[in-house]
């Protein structure tokens, strides 16, 4: 089995290398309306933007970064195919305009316009990014009422085209279900609030993070397999470091990213070219933690009633059954396309011979 991967350095308000109704699920964080290190990017697609912000109008810049931002959306719901969804990550903005100290709420713009469009909103999840930075409360301190609730959150705002996906044959029923994920696994990623403390964020290199923006390895990980199956194929249109595609990558499904900035193009073939070690290390640990699970349950509870023999390990429930995960074997860059080749976990996975 293979997966192919593209990437085009070239806005996203066109998409027109993307055909309609050809992607299953959109992952994403576009540039954030308001943040300072996104006004030069947006003012260099449209001037009226850098005029406001000169002037200190920043309800009017606010708006025009919108305006920029549902011309990608509008796309989006053409390439969507039906059943399909989209999950945009947005942190809202706090800025000093003119001595004036507000909220720039970009995630209520977004929900707007995704309803505008005839998107359905599904039901959100909180990003909570907890600091310990000793500034972190701002304004009067302990004397009200000119203190501020400090923002560290942002959200996944998630949508759908249509009505829910249907699976009507064999082979598509199947796919779905090897597609599945593990119960506890479940639990954790359909809460409402997650909160990555602790979990390895695949970029190394902390500086190039911070530059980007770029959301943890898991954030996508999890998204794509929660709302897409095997072989499907997953569009980032603002795809910065390329996180998205690497996550597709690990998780057998194909990608199409959009960067308007080139300069992200090293980086991105970089992490590309390292996803077969980082990736299989991401699936052992996988498997591993669900083996912990498996194991300390059945400690307490007794054998569980399903097995997955893909596998070979003990599942919760008969919707795991089915659940396949391969390794990834190789990847290749061929006229611009990555391509990912697959291969068979062993039976009797233990932590040993998973290498
Ligand atoms: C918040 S970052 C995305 C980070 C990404 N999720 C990651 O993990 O690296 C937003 C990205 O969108 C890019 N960008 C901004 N405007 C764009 C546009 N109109 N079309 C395509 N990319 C754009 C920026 O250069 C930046 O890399």
């Amino acid at each position: 089995m293979s997966t192919y991967h593209k990437v085009y350095y070239k806005k996203a308000q066109e998409l027109e290398e993307v055909e309609d109704n050809s992607i299953a699920l959109v992952i994403t964080s576009p540039p954030y309306p308001m943040i300072e290190m996104w006004d030069e990017v947006f003012s260099l697609q449209n001037e009226e933007i850098k005029a406001a912000l000169e002037v200190g109008d920043g309800i009017l810049a606010f708006e025009k970064m919108h305006n920029e931002l549902d011309i990608v959306w509008k796309e989006l719901y053409r390439i969507l195919i039906s059943g399909g969804i989209i999950c945009i990550n947005i942190g809202d903005a706090i800025r000093t305009i003119t001595k004036n100290f507000q909220l720039f709420p970009s995630h209520s713009k977004i929900i707007n316009a995704f309803q505008k469009l005839g998107f359905q909103n599904l039901p959100e999840i909180l990003w909570r990014k907890q600091t310990n930075a000793p500034n972190k409360f701002m304004g009067s301190g302990m004397l009200p009422p000119g203190a501020y609730v400090t923002l560290e959150h942002e959200y996944i705002l998630i949508f759908r085209k249509g009505e829910k996906r249907e699976f009507k044959t064999k082979i598509l029923k199947e796919n779905r279900r090897e597609s599945a994920y593990f119960w506890e696994e479940r639990n954790i990623w359909f809460s409402d609030v997650w909160d990555f403390k602790g979990i390895s964020q695949g970029l190394n290199n902390k500086e190039i993070r911070k530059r980007s923006a770029a959301y943890p390895f898991e954030l996508a990980f999890r998204l794509i397999n929660m709302f897409s199956v095997r072989n499907d194929t997953i569009l980032d249109p603002f795809l910065g470091t390329g996180t998205s595609s690497l996550a597709a990558m690990v998780s057998e499904r194909n990608s199409i990213g959009y960067e308007i900035d080139e300069n992200f193009k090293e980086i991105i073939k970089k992490r590309f070219l390292k996803v077969i070690s980082f990736g299989n290390i991401y699936i052992k640990n996988r498997i591993n933690s669900h083996i912990s699970f498996i194991t300390e349950r059945i400690n307490k509870k007794g054998p569980t009633k399903y097995t997955n023999e893909n596998l070979n390990i003990s599942v919760v429930t008969s919707q795991e059954k089915d659940l396949k995960i391969n390794k990834l074997s190789s990847i290749q860059e061929i006229n611009q396309e990555f391509i990912v080749k697959y291969k068979k976990i062993e039976k009797h996975p233990t932590p040993d011979n998973l290498e």
